[in-house]
């Protein structure tokens, strides 16, 4: 029988430097954008920081020994930049490159393979201070970087994507305030950015391919999701086109705002509409070095909204009154891991890893020291069904990353949303895998042939 999933699907799951690394004054790290954020008031969730986190720099032979008994071979991890450049660029940090030979020996010991993200939001604050992703020299840093760890890692890390979701650290974080930097920028400014982020992103594509050839190359954008209302072709043309559809006030999550120059080599045309006064200076050679070829798109998907044709246009629907809801309060909608993918292959025509996906849920250890995390569960089978459904529909799906392997810092609601497979508790560090854990195992290494039926038969 046809299984659910191709042979060789990479399961895995995912996190982030900051957001589980700790350490953060040790081995000679500069500091980034997020250590700073985290010490001013009123900016993190009852002024929580990732300076221990889940103190995975010191732990994460225990982490990796939890994957490899849970059957888990693939893991998304993030470099720290300032840890490897504690100034941004110049001269490398020798203990920070130890640290991470250390994790990726590690890791491969344990039978990992690791996917690494360049850059995951920890932006160095020396870069900062020299005017970060507005400076126009802020690609060749990147690029930089990007050299360092393919020259470095290359050897043991043959799986790189770029830039961990644009839209975040750009858009709530330079045009709405609610993560590092924290200050407001004019939308020109940001635009400004926006196009230097993506010459960064082309220039690392370069940088990689020079020293790392046989490494595949992906991104990691999100944006808006949307599923259509109905199987009616027009509510699913209408969920096509908000799915692209990039207005003044939304062009920061927008999908083909940040996809389009990367993957099509041009700013999407209503952009220009929309945006004309506000469009970046675009000079002669950057399409084609924003537009480098990469092997695979990554896409972090967590929901999606319901949408109906509506004349010649689409309406996005509201989920009906108790829907169902994670920690964070966003909707339940497994359809997004359906409908994503096929709109994103269609459009891109590049097989599509899911580089991120799952809840945040009030987890708790039992009396019976475990921790019961039904809801996960559901979810996780729910999405993955959906999931299934996009691959035998024709999409190229590749992998999918849960995240997160491990409670971790969420950002500015610091350790309040608790979204991993395993649970931390943040006093004494001890982790717990919880039935979701379990229950993803068995989905490995089944590679989800176990999915149908109900989860509590597993
Ligand atoms: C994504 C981020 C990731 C984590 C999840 C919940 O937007 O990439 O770091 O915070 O959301």
């Amino acid at each position: 029988m046809k299984g659910l999933f191709p042979k060789n699907f990479t399961w895995g799951a995912a996190t982030s430097a900051y957001q589980i690394e700790g350490g953060a004054y040790e081995g000679g790290k500069g500091d980034s954008i997020w250590d700073v954020f985290c010490r001013q008031p009123g900016r993190v969730f009852d002024g929580h920081t990732g300076d221990v986190a889940c103190d995975h720099y010191h732990r994460f032979g225990e982490d990796f020994s939890i994957m490899e008994s849970l059957g888990i071979q693939n893991y998304r991890f993030s470099f720290s930049w300032p840890r490897l450049l504690p100034e941004g660029t110049g001269a490398a940090n020798q203990k920070g490159v130890d640290f991470y030979d250390r994790l990726i020996d590690s890791m491969l010991a344990h039978g990992i393979t690791p996917h690494a993200t360049l850059f995951h939001w920890d932006y160095p604050y020396e870069l900062f201070r020299r005017g970060g992703w507005l400076n126009d020299d802020s690609p060749s840093w990147f690029a930089e970087y990007a050299e360092l760890i393919a020259k470095r890692f290359g050897d043991r890390v043959k799986s790189i994507f770029t830039l961990n979701e644009p839209q975040c650290f750009i858009g709530i974080s330079c045009y709405d305030t609610f993560h590092a930097p924290g200050i407001k920028f004019p939308a020109k400014d940001c635009l400004a950015m926006a196009h230097n982020v993506m010459l960064a992103h082309g220039k690392s594509v370069q940088a990689v391919r020079a020293s790392a050839p046989m490494a595949s190359i992906g991104y990691a954008p999100t944006g808006r999701h949307y599923h259509p209302a109905s199987e009616d072709p027009r509510d699913v043309e209408a969920a096509r086109e908000a799915t692209f559809a990039v207005n003044e006030s939304d062009w920061t999550f927008s999908v083909a705002w940040w996809s389009d120059p990367v993957i099509l080599g041009k700013y999407p045309k209503e952009a220009q509409e929309h945006l004309e006064p506000l469009m970046p200076r675009v000079k002669p050679g950057d399409m084609e070095l924003i537009s480098q070829p990469i092997d695979v798109y990554g896409q972090n998907i967590y929901h999606s909204a319901p949408v109906k044709a509506d004349g010649s246009g689409h309406k996005v629907l509201r989920c009906e009154p108790g829907h169902a809801k994670t920690g964070f309060s966003w909707p339940v909608t497994p359809e997004c891991l359906r409908w994503a993918p096929k709109f994103l292959f269609e459009r891109y025509k590049l097989p599509i890893v899911i580089t991120e996906n799952g809840m945040s849920a009030t987890d708790t250890v039992s009396l019976d020291g475990k921790v019961h995390d039904s809801s996960r569960i559901d979810y996780l089978q729910k999405h993955l069904l959906s999931l299934s459904q996009a691959i035998s529909e024709g999409v190229d799906l590749r992998g999918y990353f849960h995240w997160s392997l491990l409670d971790n810092f969420e950002w500015n609601s610091g350790y309040n949303e608790r979204f991993g497979l395993v649970f931390v508790d943040f006093q004494t560090l001890k982790r717990t895998p919880k039935d979701s854990a379990l229950y993803y195992s068995n989905i490995v290494n089944s590679n989800g042939s176990n999915l149908k039926g109900t989860w509590g038969a597993l």
